[in-house]
């Protein structure tokens, strides 16, 4: 027990917690680069923090985690570093999916599925169906995904579907994301020590707080995660009101 995890389990309402936590999971490469390693023994490493994770914000009562494990810019990384991260995934679902099933986890898709193999999207329909009645934590594994496809892919629907220009609000665009019933991410972490957001989550970032940290993901803890979730929860959010407004609330 770490004292913001007693902290966090003390808050009795649990409306301060963030519902939707995304993290950038990065630092994978630097990782491994600073023990001598091969970058993928990086992302090797690195995939076994999300379950521990996945569990903790489940203990936690956090409903959503969204996990940004590859990006669509990450293609044009080597190719010998792509079918790597590719076949990881692979088998990291493969993996999990008893586990996802035995703890009550409900696990979505968010990405293009366009240039990912029929490998990949096999084992992620797999464990989509295998979770389907679950409702007790929701992990969105975002894989090939990119802020502005997500945006492009949602503007794209609504023409399809003849949506008519004065028919156009936020809370309709909101219905054409990826995964339309997942809230705005409330609290963003990113690992690896970079400061930006690098394509993820743009729409539902409108008001996220924001963590960075200097920690490279493989080595990012439970005890840190926690760390995040109580710095969240002491900040105020203001929505653009002023903090009087908000404190009178
Ligand atoms: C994040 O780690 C994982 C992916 C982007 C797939 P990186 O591979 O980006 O690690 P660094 O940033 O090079 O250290
Ligand atoms: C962001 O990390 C994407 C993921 C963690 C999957 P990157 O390493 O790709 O980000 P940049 O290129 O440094 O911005
Ligand atoms: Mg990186």
């Amino acid at each position: 027990m770490t004292s913001s995890m007693d902290a966090i389990l003390q808050v009795t309402d649990k409306t301060k917690l963030p519902q939707h936590v995304g993290i950038i999971m990065d630092g994978n490469g630097r990782w491994a680069q600073a023990k001598g390693k091969e970058r993928v023994q990086g992302h090797y490493a690195g995939a076994k923090r999300v379950k521990p994770i996945l569990k903790l914000a489940k203990r936690l009562k956090i409903k959503y985690l969204s996990v940004y494990a590859f990006s669509i810019e990450n293609w044009l990384r080597p190719s010998f570093e792509v079918s790597f991260i590719m076949n990881l995934i692979k088998d990291y679902l493969q993996e999990l999916r008893q586990e996802m099933i035995d703890e009550g986890v409900f696990f979505n898709f968010m990405g293009r599925r366009e240039n990912l193999s029929k490998a990949v999207i096999k084992e992620i329909e797999l464990t989509k169906e295998a979770t389907k009645n679950n409702n007790t934590i929701t992990l969105n594994l975002c894989i090939n995904y990119g802020g502005r496809a997500e945006l492009a892919d949602a503007f794209k629907a609504m023409l399809q579907n003849n949506v008519k220009p004065e028919d156009v609000t936020e809370e309709l665009i909101s219905k054409y994301l990826y995964c339309p019933e997942v809230p705005d991410a409330d609290l963003i972490i990113r690992t690896g020590g970079d400061m930006r957001v690098s394509n993820f989550l743009l729409w539902r970032s409108a008001y996220s707080e924001l963590y960075f940290t200097e920690t490279y993901w493989p080595d990012f803890s439970d005890e840190e995660f926690c760390d995040a979730v109580w710095s969240f929860m002491n900040r105020e959010r203001r929505f653009g009101k002023t903090g009087d407004q908000v404190k009178k609330k």
